[in-house]
């Protein structure tokens, strides 16, 4: 579904992103792990067309979409849930939720979807008519995959969902993105909660300096000893 092909990425003079290829076949969930500022979010913003590539290739369905603007992105169902929410605080859960099926093909299922998200976030309808900023750092993050959810992605991609928040609230998280997974979305995880993410996930990718480290079922770099030592502290 989603691949990624030899890509480049810099900030200025600054290489960030060297060479990562990577794939995401359809219906699968695979979770990109690697510490502060390996370069995850520059990774994404580029898959999500916010930012763009020196070279390399990023195809969706085969077609390349690596010069296509956010917008056209998310209406071919790529759809990225960003680090640090980004709600509009003073705007109602309902209106923030709204916001996520501002294109065509959306908003025609506004209303089914937004029943969707209702069911799968039950917590999210008791507070529709709340002020987003008025909810606590969970529920916000909630809204946040709400609004994804309201673009009918073919494909959901999570920056840190987990950060700053309780493992209580983590495990329920996580809980949360694996139904979303089950109900036939295919979802890119990325984490700097390698354990919680690569046990969820069935392939993982771990990200170093801009490169791809380590690649391979999630189970088996679990088991793997160089990642214990580096990420997991085992
Ligand atoms: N707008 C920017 N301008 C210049 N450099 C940037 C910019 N954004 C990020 N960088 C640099 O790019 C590198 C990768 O940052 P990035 O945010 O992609 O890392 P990350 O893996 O998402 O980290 P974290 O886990 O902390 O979110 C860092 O060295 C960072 O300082
Ligand atoms: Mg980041």
């Amino acid at each position: 579904m989603l691949s990624v092909e030899d890509l480049y990425v810099n900030y200025g003079t600054l290489r960030i992103i060297q060479g990562v290829s990577m794939k995401i076949e359809d219906g699968e969930m695979i979770s990109l792990v690697g510490s502060n500022g390996a370069g995850k979010t520059t990774l994404l913003k580029t898959i999500s067309g916010l930012k763009k590539p020196e070279s390399g290739k990023i195809l969706l369905d085969g077609e390349d979409i690596s010069a296509l603007s956010p917008d056209r992105i998310v209406a071919r169902g790529l759809v990225q849930i960003p680090e640090g929410r980004k709600l509009f605080p003073q705007m109602t859960v309902q209106e923030n939720l709204e916001l996520g099926s501002y294109l065509k093909e959306a908003k025609k299922k506004r209303k089914e979807t937004l029943a969707y998200v209702y069911e799968m976030l039950p917590d999210l309808k008791k507070k529709a008519a709340m002020p987003a900023g008025s909810l606590s750092g969970g529920q916000q993050q909630m809204v946040a995959i709400g609004r994804g959810l309201m673009a009918c992605p073919k494909i959901l991609i999570f920056d840190e969902p987990s950060i700053g928040l309780s493992p209580l609230l983590t495990d329920i998280m996580f809980e949360i993105i694996r139904k979303i997974k089950d109900s036939g979305t295919t979802v890119m995880l990325v984490e700097q909660n390698v354990q919680n993410a690569l046990k969820m996930a069935d392939r993982g990718y771990v990200l170093e300096q801009g490169r791809i480290a380590m690649e391979g079922r999630a189970a088996d770099l679990l088991e793997n000893e160089e990642l214990k030592k580096s990420y997991l502290g085992i």
